[in-house]
């Protein structure tokens, strides 16, 4: 808010992606409850919009969301304490099948992510999904109170929208966050429209990523997609009369947590979470948390944690592991699959170790309020983020930061941009079941003494990078921005 009021002073912030912050779904008894979705994105987002308030548009998917707006499709959020503006933008099922369901998470989503699901191009998605940029970059238009907005487009629903933004408003700072790994120019070249995305992208004043990695991924397709010259030193792209920096800002959470000051002790979450699972007291509590994704790595959990009882069988008894996995993008036949497979093999681990009282895996395919998570977080003897590929993952840094007692041990993959930051957590391959599990043994015999140490090391660079500093440096680039083309107008 402060750099806004010094940097930017009268600007007005408009924030885009697809997933809305509050959903409003009908109940079972005619009334309306209010969801907020399993997102990094949204939780990552959603305290920067509160604190400097302006517009959120986005896709309005609940049942009920049409019942809450007024007749300019807004609503004021949150509820208990209206700091922003949500736009909503209705699509018809056949955009949402084809923008969503289809560009955006069969051909782009397996694109970005080494996971191995093969990317599906139809040629009727990519209309729906030029077509659906193009009603967003409308909304964008009409809510634009001046010519100037800083419009901060998140994710890669929108690869269109940046150049049709600058399109209709030349002088807007248009800020384009990739939440999402940006694959190699080779793999990007699969693409039919790989020309498109990029010129779309380069729109953008600023496109950033998590990882410098991803940042490098993206300098190089355009270097060999397009007519453009590469700026490295700056970290900038020109392309038809454009610059546009390209840089990382690894995204994080709010510190300190808003829900943590409602939460119970530790001790009073362990004892909950152990009751509604039916949890024996003696066993350690292993816990995963994320959208039932094939990114996520959930199956290679279950194998390591398989591997783990054939390589230490004492183990066998003591140790449950509670998968919570919110389902999203369900009717695809990629998420189907998972699914079933998940419970398949959760299934077959409980017949195989398990007994009357005891149940090695409980999996719950079921969406959690962001309070409950926490109160697993703080349930949890270790938690298990281990992705096969991530942009960021903030579950690794939610972890840490619900964590106030400074114990529990984090096991991180890889291949999430979160083990660039988070160098105390126990790294692991998630293709390497052997060494998952014993990574897992490792984890499941740490004293305290050392769990405090790593815990502490973590919540300092969580505190210190938090989501404030994630957004403040954005705008501050953008700043500088503006400053040089005010200049460059003025000199002219
Ligand atoms: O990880 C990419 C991402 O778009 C996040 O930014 C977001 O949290 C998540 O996927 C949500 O997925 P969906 O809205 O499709 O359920």
């Amino acid at each position: 808010r402060k750099i806004l009021a010094d940097e930017l002073p009268d600007a007005q912030v408009i924030v885009v992606s697809n997933r809305e912050p509050y959903i409003h779904n009908e109940t079972k008894d005619g009334g309306v409850e209010l969801v907020v979705p399993a997102s990094g994105l949204v939780s990552a987002l959603e305290p920067i919009t509160r604190a400097c308030g302006g517009t959120w548009i986005a896709y309005g998917g609940g049942s009920a969301d049409r019942t809450v707006v007024d007749r300019n499709d807004r609503v004021q959020v949150p509820p208990e304490n209206p700091s922003y503006t949500l736009r909503r933008v209705w699509l018809s099922d056949d955009e949402y099948q084809g923008y969503y369901l289809g560009f955006a998470n069969e051909g782009l989503w397996p694109l970005c992510h080494i996971a191995f699901t093969r990317p599906i191009f139809r040629e009727s998605d990519w209309e729906a999904y030029e077509a659906v940029n193009r009603k967003f970059a409308e909304t964008v238009v009409a809510e634009a109170r001046n010519e100037r907005p800083i419009v901060l487009v998140q994710d890669y629903h929108f690869a269109l929208l940046p150049r049709m933004i600058r399109e209709r408003l030349p002088e807007a700072i248009v800020i384009t966050f990739w939440h999402i790994p940006w694959p190699n120019s080779e793999v990007f070249s699969i693409c039919p429209w790989r020309e498109r995305i990029l010129d779309g992208l380069l729109g953008s004043s600023i496109m950033g990523f998590h990882t410098q990695f991803h940042a490098n991924n993206f300098t190089e397709s355009v270097d060999r997609f397009m007519e453009s010259r590469i700026e490295r030193a700056d970290a900038a792209v020109s392309y038809g009369g454009q610059v546009t920096l390209v840089h990382s800002y690894p995204i994080s959470i709010e510190w300190p947590a808003e829900l943590l000051k409602a939460l119970p002790s530790v001790e009073e979450c362990r004892a909950r979470v152990r009751r509604r699972f039916n949890i024996p007291a003696d066993a350690k509590l292993c816990v995963g948390v994320e959208r039932l994704d094939y990114t996520k790595g959930i199956l290679d959990r279950f194998h390591a944690l398989e591997e783990l009882f054939i390589r230490h069988p004492e183990t066998i008894g003591n140790v449950v592991f509670l998968q919570i996995a919110a389902p999203s993008r369900g009717t695809l036949p990629a998420y189907k699959h998972l699914h079933e497979e998940c419970l398949r093999y959760a299934e077959e681990l409980n017949q195989r170790y398990g007994g009357q009282s005891y149940q090695p895996v409980v999996m719950v395919a079921e969406h959690h309020s962001q309070a409950a998570v926490y109160e697993l977080y703080r349930a949890a003897d270790i938690c298990l983020v281990t992705s096969l590929h991530d942009g960021m993952n903030l579950v690794a840094k939610e972890f840490v930061a619900s964590r106030d007692d400074e114990q529990g041990v984090l096991l991180l993959s890889t291949f999430a941009g979160a083990s660039r930051e988070l160098l105390e957590a126990l790294i692991v391959n998630p293709y390497d079941a052997a060494m998952m599990s014993e990574a897992m043994l490792q984890a499941l015999t740490m004293g305290p003494d050392e769990q405090h140490e790593r815990m502490r090391r973590m919540r300092d660079i969580v505190r210190d990078n938090n989501v404030f500093r994630w957004a403040g440096s954005m705008l501050l680039d953008a700043a500088r921005l503006r400053k040089r083309g005010d200049l460059d107008r003025v000199t002219a």
